[in-house]
């Protein structure tokens, strides 16, 4: 699958790791190379935002995307008195933003609840860490489901793009562990059956 990754920080960058090793086709363009946007996204099969969400407007803007998945791996975090907080919920999310921006695009929601370190390698976790994804567009979200299974993360499906009113702040659950509870970055949600009823 040919896969155009928007932004290559961090994210960008374990992404591309990861499913070159799965044997995608993969291609990276950043703010240097910002005239290769759009030419990326039309060479995509599966275009990634790995970019901050305040860059996500002006990106949608130069980009055209039709019947297309669009992950979108952004958090909507912005810095508040109390420290980090969401620039938007509850009643809408920085997903649904996009997917406004992006008609055409299926947006899905994923790839924002778990730090870039296990997204590049998912080796030595007792249990695949898991990632959910929302999304309204059924094939989109195979596809990216297929995808996530490739870094060896088990896809968990949360339901249509409105969950990533619940994804976005899951997210700054695992950012406030990581960090204000000093569990560092090398852990991941996973989730557990129970194996006897
Ligand atoms: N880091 C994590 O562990 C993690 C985990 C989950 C989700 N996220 C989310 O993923 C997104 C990326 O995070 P990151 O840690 O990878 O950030 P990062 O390391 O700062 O990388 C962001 C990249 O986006 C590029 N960029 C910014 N504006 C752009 C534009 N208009 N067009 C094209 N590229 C642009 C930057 O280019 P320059 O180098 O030129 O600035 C940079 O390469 C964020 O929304 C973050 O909240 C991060």
């Amino acid at each position: 699958m040919r896969i155009g990754i928007i932004g290559k920080g961090r994210v960008g960058s374990a992404l591309a790791t990861g499913w070159r090793a799965a044997g995608h086709e993969v291609q990276l363009s950043g703010r240097d190379t910002t005239p290769g946007v759009a030419d990326l996204a039309n060479w995509a099969d599966v275009i990634v935002l790995a970019v901050p969400y305040a860059a996500l407007e002006n990106i949608a803007a130069t980009i055209t995307v039709t019947d297309k998945p669009v992950i979108d791996c952004t958090n909507p975090i912005v810095m508040g008195p109390d420290g980090m907080g969401l620039a938007v919920g509850h009643t809408t999310s920085g997903a649904e933003q996009l997917q406004a921006l992006l008609p055409g695009a299926h947006v899905v929601k994923t790839l924002n609840q778990v730090g870039a370190e296990v997204m590049a390698d998912t080796t030595g976790f007792a249990h695949a860490p898991v990632q959910l994804l929302a999304g309204d567009n059924d094939a989109a979200k195979a596809t990216v489901a297929a995808l996530l299974s490739d870094l060896g993360l088990e896809a968990l499906d949360a339901g249509g793009l409105s969950k990533a009113r619940l994804l976005e702040p899951f997210a700054l659950t695992w950012i406030n562990q990581a960090i204000a509870q000093k569990h560092g970055r090398n852990w991941a949600f996973g989730a557990m059956p129970r194996a006897v009823q």
